[in-house]
């Protein structure tokens, strides 16, 4: 959930009136994951889905990797921003809820460009020979460091990666925190930061989405 949504709903209201509409099939899917996963919270949802439309279409990737699937609708927002003849693969653990992307992949006109994995992601990025244009990282969050070590020599060189949930529900503000989830969070924010081969900055847009650009 969002900052605004949780604190200030009209703002919520007023910060998706003015974002460009939704495609009708990210609503249908929207709908049925909140009406068939105990936790929907985890989807990208409206705005940050449109930012992450929006990025993908000024970058025009060729090869895109998303760590965290879930029910894929930042899959099909990335998507949209696609090179022609560009792919992207997501990757996600969870069997059970498979069949909700896929079927949704399936309907989409992205049909043929999007290669899902049901693969652990430290598996994916310590075997792939592949080089990414964008890598937007949303899963377990005591892997977020070692996803930007093992991503950063997969990007290219003005590619950029994403991780989503960097201010924690802000839970980042506390000195010692006692939640691990929150101890790697803050060490992924001071890690990219002192890396001086990327420049970055954290978009306080929902929960955060750390923006980081290889120099
Ligand atoms: C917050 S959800 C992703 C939301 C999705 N990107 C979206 O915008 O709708 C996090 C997902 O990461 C997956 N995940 C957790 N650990 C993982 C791992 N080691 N490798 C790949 N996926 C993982 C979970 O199963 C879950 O579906």
């Amino acid at each position: 959930m969002s900052f605004f949504e949780e604190h200030c709903p009209e703002m919520d209201r007023y910060l998706e009136d003015h974002a460009s509409a939704e495609p009708e099939i990210l609503r249908k899917l929207r709908r049925e994951t909140f009406r068939k996963t105990t936790q929907p919270h985890m989807i990208s949802g409206y705005q940050q889905g449109r930012l992450l439309a929006v990025l993908s279409k000024m970058m025009q990737p060729r090869n895109i990797l998303e760590i965290g699937t879930f029910t894929g609708y930042a899959t099909l927002c990335l998507a949209e921003g696609l090179a022609a003849g560009g792919k992207i693969t997501t990757l996600d653990v969870n069997e059970e809820l498979a069949y909700l992307p896929k079927k949704y992949f399936e309907q989409s006109e992205f049909a043929a460009q999007i290669d899902f994995k049901l693969m652990d992601a430290r598996k994916f990025l310590g075997k792939t020979q592949e080089i990414f244009d964008l890598i937007f990282i949303d899963a377990d969050k005591e892997n977020y460091v070692e996803y930007f070590a093992l991503g950063k020599d997969k990007l290219r060189r003005g590619g950029v990666m994403i991780f989503d949930n960097v201010l924690w529900y802000g839970k980042v503000l506390e000195d010692n925190p006692k939640q691990k989830s929150t101890q790697c969070i803050k060490a992924l924010n001071d890690t990219v930061t002192a890396d001086e081969n990327f420049e970055n900055v954290i978009l306080p847009l929902r929960d955060g989405l750390h923006l980081i650009r290889k120099i």
